[in-house]
């Protein structure tokens, strides 16, 4: 499906040991597709979860969803492990793995009722554009994976992202439509959303942060 199928650009293990390392379950939630794939859930899918801050706000919001995570950074992923621990939540497993290999495992199932990406990596230089994971071609993608009237999640805080969602809005305005077209509810700041790292990260560096929701037609 895609040219670059797999490769990963960002990093995937801290700069420094993280001293969260011994856990000993580290595995225990981990996403089997074959085991915990559930059609009939309401599934949530929470694309470069990080350190697992939406997925633990989703897990609250809706406790009977299943949450699957889906993240590549070893440190986010035991992070969030550590806090499932911490607050008992049942209804989150984790991919610990690159998003578009377990798209590809699922096989165009029509298997989501929301799918999240928060803050996605916005790799800013030109020559590394086409290493951004939201694209026409993965947009066009993960439509398959929405059940009916599903949603798909957005946000950045990078200019040049939101000027990009715009475009790919308006180009795929026949497959989703844009919910949420007004300031009040294209602000991050005053919506009722996960209070992620990278949101933060941008509220420290007075950068706005813009919401999209964006609904299966
Ligand atoms: C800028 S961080 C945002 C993390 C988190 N959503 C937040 O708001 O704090 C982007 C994350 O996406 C992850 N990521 C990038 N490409 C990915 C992929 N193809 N599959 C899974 N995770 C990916 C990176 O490892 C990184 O942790």
């Amino acid at each position: 499906m895609f040219d670059f199928k797999y490769k990963l650009f960002g990093r995937s293990k801290g700069r420094k040991r993280n001293k969260n390392l011994i856990l000993n379950n580290l595995d225990e939630f981990d996403f089997n597709i074959k085991k915990d794939l559930n059609k009939a859930l309401f599934n949530i899918l929470d694309i470069g979860s990080g350190n697992g801050e939406n997925a633990i706000y989703l897990s609250k919001l809706y406790p009977n969803a299943r949450i699957i995570t889906c993240e590549i950074f070893e440190d986010g992923n035991i992070n969030l492990i550590n806090q499932i621990n911490k607050l008992h939540i049942n209804n989150i497993l984790l991919f610990k793995g690159n998003a578009l290999q377990l798209l590809d495992e699922l096989k165009k199932d029509m298997i989501f009722n929301q799918v999240w990406i928060l803050f996605p990596d916005p790799w800013p230089k030109k020559r590394h554009h086409k290493r951004r994971l939201i694209n026409h071609a993965f947009l066009n993608y993960i439509y398959n994976f929405l059940k009916d009237s599903g949603r798909i999640m957005i946000s950045t805080d990078s200019n040049e992202y939101v000027q990009l969602m715009f475009n790919l809005i308006y180009e795929l305005k026949h497959k989703y439509k844009w919910e949420n077209q007004n300031y009040q509810t294209w602000n991050y700041e005053f919506l009722d959303l996960a209070e992620t790292k990278f949101y933060k990260k941008a509220l420290n560096s007075n950068r706005k942060s813009t919401f999209f929701s964006l609904k299966k037609i």
